[in-house]
């Protein structure tokens, strides 16, 4: 065995000792406070705090039109996505293929078409997503503006929402996405346990 191996092993075993020892007497306990950090401030935990649900809730003020999501995605998008959405390199984002049915679950090889008209449930979490990841390269540095735009030009490129489209707090929430009922809740509680 290597010395290296072998001081590693001694001092795992020390420790795996002193761990035992501590619960067996049961004296160790938690310290109430670690003595180290510091309260975050309401700032803080407001730039971070930025999830956007199911029903709208967490949305910010603002809007965005189709032709003004056209120019953001044109200026910030298409290199990864393509001119129509759908050419890539990256995820495709536009297509309703198949339009009837929802075989994605009976054939991985449909999986690679899911896209935001064909698969996605919440017209909400294409908010939330591009807020928090997209573009790639600079996540977070869009504002709410620019992604509402962006999100009403990616829901009428889907054909889901019409051109004139104004996506902002209200009418986002109110977009019925074509695979909304394709979704059950998921009740299971992290475990074999049947769903209700
Ligand atoms: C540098 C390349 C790049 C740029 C620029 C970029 N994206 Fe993406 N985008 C990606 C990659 C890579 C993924 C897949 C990320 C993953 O699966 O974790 C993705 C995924 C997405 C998805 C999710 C697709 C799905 O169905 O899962 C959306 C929506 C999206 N991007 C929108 C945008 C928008 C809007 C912009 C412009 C503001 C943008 N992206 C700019 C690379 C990019």
């Amino acid at each position: 065995m290597s010395a290296c191996r072998k001081a590693f092993l001694v001092a795992w075993a020390a420790a795996a000792s002193a761990c035992r020892g501590g619960a067996e007497r049961g004296t160790e306990r938690a310290p109430e406070v670690f003595g180290f950090g510091r309260a975050a401030t309401a700032e803080e935990i407001r730039a971070w705090d930025t999830d956007v649900m199911p029903d709208g809730t967490g949305l910010p003020p603002g809007s965005g039109t189709v032709a003004e999501g056209a120019a953001v995605y044109a200026a910030k998008c298409v290199v990864c996505h393509g001119s129509t959405g759908q050419e890539g390199p990256f995820d495709r984002l536009v297509g309703r293929e198949p339009r009837e049915g929802f075989p994605f679950g009976r054939d991985p090889r449909l999986l690679s078409q899911r896209t935001i008209g064909s698969y996605w449930p919440y017209a909400t979490t294409l908010y939330d997503y591009i807020n928090r990841a997209m573009p790639f390269t600079a996540p977070g540095s869009l504002r709410p503006d620019e992604i509402y735009a962006l999100v009403a030009y990616l829901l009428y490129l889907n054909e889901i929402v019409p051109e004139s489209a104004v996506m902002d707090g209200q009418t986002l929430p109110a977009v019925a996405m074509p695979a909304r009922d394709r979704f059950v809740r998921d009740t299971r509680r992290g475990g074999a346990e049947l769903r209700e």
